[in-house]
């Protein structure tokens, strides 16, 4: 496997609204690998907290050997608040880069929605950058917030926005689904990243008209890499023996097809 945990330097960060984060990291030998959808394992610098969080890459340049990553600040005491401290210059271990990456070829010429919620957002980005630029997929791009945007500006220059937040400051009043029908949208293929409740409306909109999903999944991790199974979830896939096989988010996801899991 070609991933890697190395010391990666923070080139800028900026806060884009409140309590999220975005941040340039330099981490060469992870970017040239990397594809939209994989995440990279980021340690903080405190001795007390050993497990990296998991954080999906929101843009990759491979020119400039540099990853951003966009993230959520949890609380007071937490590592992304750490995160939110480090400067330009400052180092971290990172490991990346982890997990399986969208489907990028099923989008090839073809009408497609990406849908991201909350802290799902980020990684739609890169996905609609590589989908716009390489395999003329015509990017239908809905964003659900709870009230604050971010990342619009970017979205909207690599597709057509949508924009729904729940307190309807902006957009569509409601969740992703709500734009979906006040737009009359259509796609050949969804791609989606967001908290499980979005994503089930999604598989099931996808159900019912037919259309092929890739969902991404943020459940809790530990190792990130396979080892602990503390980010086991149910798959759809039973042996002769009615076993069911669970799938690991880390390791066989985050990505899987919708119809692949139990949501
Ligand atoms: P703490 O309370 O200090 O965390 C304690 C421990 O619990 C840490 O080991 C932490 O990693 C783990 N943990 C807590 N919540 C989560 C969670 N939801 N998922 C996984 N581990 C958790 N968040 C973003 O803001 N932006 C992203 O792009 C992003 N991408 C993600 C991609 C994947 C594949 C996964 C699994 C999660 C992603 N998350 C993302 C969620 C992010 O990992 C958690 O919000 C973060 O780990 C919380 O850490 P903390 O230091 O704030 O909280
Ligand atoms: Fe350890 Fe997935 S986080 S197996």
């Amino acid at each position: 496997s070609k991933k890697q945990k190395m010391t990666a330097v923070v080139i800028s960060q900026e806060k884009i609204a409140e309590d999220i984060y975005s941040m340039w990291l330099k981490a060469e030998p992870v970017a040239a690998e990397a594809v939209p959808g994989q995440f990279i394992s980021m340690y903080t610098n405190d001795g007390a907290k050993l497990l990296p969080r998991p954080i999906s890459l929101c843009e990759i340049d491979k020119e400039k050997g540099a990853l951003r990553v966009v993230y959520r600040v949890t609380g007071e005491k937490t590592g992304t608040k750490q995160f939110s401290q480090m400067k330009a210059g400052d180092s971290l271990e990172v490991m990346g880069p982890l997990g399986n990456g969208f489907d990028l070829e099923t989008g090839k010429e073809k009408k497609a929605l990406l849908f991201g919620g909350g802290i799902g957002v980020p990684p739609m980005l890169e996905l609609a950058k590589q989908l716009t630029a390489g395999y003329q997929t015509e990017c239908q791009l809905v964003m659900g917030y709870r009230s604050e945007t971010f990342l619009t500006k970017e979205m909207e220059a690599n597709g057509t926005l949508y924009i729904a937040t729940e307190d309807g400051s902006t957009g569509t009043k409601g969740n992703v689904m709500d734009a979906v029908a006040a737009d009359s949208l259509e796609a050949d293929v969804i791609y989606a990243c967001g908290p499980t409740p979005m994503l089930r409306a999604i598989k099931q909109y996808a159900q019912e008209k037919g259309i092929e999903c890739y969902i991404s999944m943020e459940e809790r991790m530990a190792c990130g890499i396979g080892a602990c199974l503390g980010c086991v979830c149910q798959s759809k896939e039973v042996d002769d023996h009615s076993h069911v096989h669970n799938k690991r988010v880390c390791k066989d996801g985050p990505v899987f097809l919708a119809t692949e899991v139990e949501l």
